[in-house]
């Protein structure tokens, strides 16, 4: 599951697919078995939401015919890698409570916790999930039919396996490489807010 060249450093124990989960963008074409999709949608299915209210809608693209629907829907610098993907997905998150119709304010939030639990199960099966704002989001609505008063189309995914990175243009070879995070400190703070 590890990959020799993530030279990823932890600051505190944990698990190793933390480090092991990246956003790379040399995909590989390689059909991924409907089997597998299944498993990552399932992986997205036991996140949890306010009220168990599971906002979180995927749609996918996983045959030529969809893919060719789909690949326009990014923009042209996702195009440029994404457009290899053998899936893409866009994760949606309906705006208002089933159980009031109000608005959700976590609609976001837990959708962000389904695609993190895709991106973990991909890494459990050998592939990769890159998450993409990079959309066109007016066509996102209008070509798949998205109610746009009850969903929110919060960003693409593109998975598959990994690639060639040797066939990524040149402006996108060196940043192919798993990146840093800020210190441990900087992101969580005992106590009172401090700067
Ligand atoms: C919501 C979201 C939107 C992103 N949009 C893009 C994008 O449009 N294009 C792209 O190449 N990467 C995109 N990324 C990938 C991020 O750049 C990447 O997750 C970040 O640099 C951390 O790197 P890592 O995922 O490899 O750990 C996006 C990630 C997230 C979570």
């Amino acid at each position: 599951m590890s990959i020799v060249f993530n030279k990823r450093e932890p600051q505190a124990h944990v698990d190793p697919i933390f480090l092991d989960r990246w956003s790379p963008r040399a995909l590989s074409r390689e059909p991924v078995p409907e089997s597998m999709i299944e498993s990552l949608f399932e992986a997205a299915r036991w996140a949890p939401s306010c009220y168990n209210e599971q906002p979180w809608l995927f749609i996918y693209a996983a045959t030529e015919e969809d893919l060719s629907l789909y690949r326009p829907l990014l923009v042209e610098g996702n195009r440029q890698w994404a457009d290899n993907a053998p899936v893409l997905a866009f994760a949606l998150a309906r705006k208002n409570f089933a159980r009031n119709n109000k608005p959700n304010d976590w609609a976001a939030f837990d959708t962000g916790a389904a695609w993190m639990s895709l991106a973990l199960q991909a890494r459990r099966l050998g592939l990769y999930a890159h998450a993409m704002a990079g959309i066109l989001k007016d066509k996102v609505y209008e070509v798949l039919n998205i109610p746009r008063d009850e969903y929110e189309v919060i960003c693409a995914i593109a998975i598959g396996r990994y690639g060639d990175p040797s066939q990524l243009p040149a402006s996108l070879k060196s940043s192919e490489i798993p990146n840093k995070r800020k210190s441990l400190n900087e992101v969580a703070v005992q106590g009172k807010f401090s700067d």
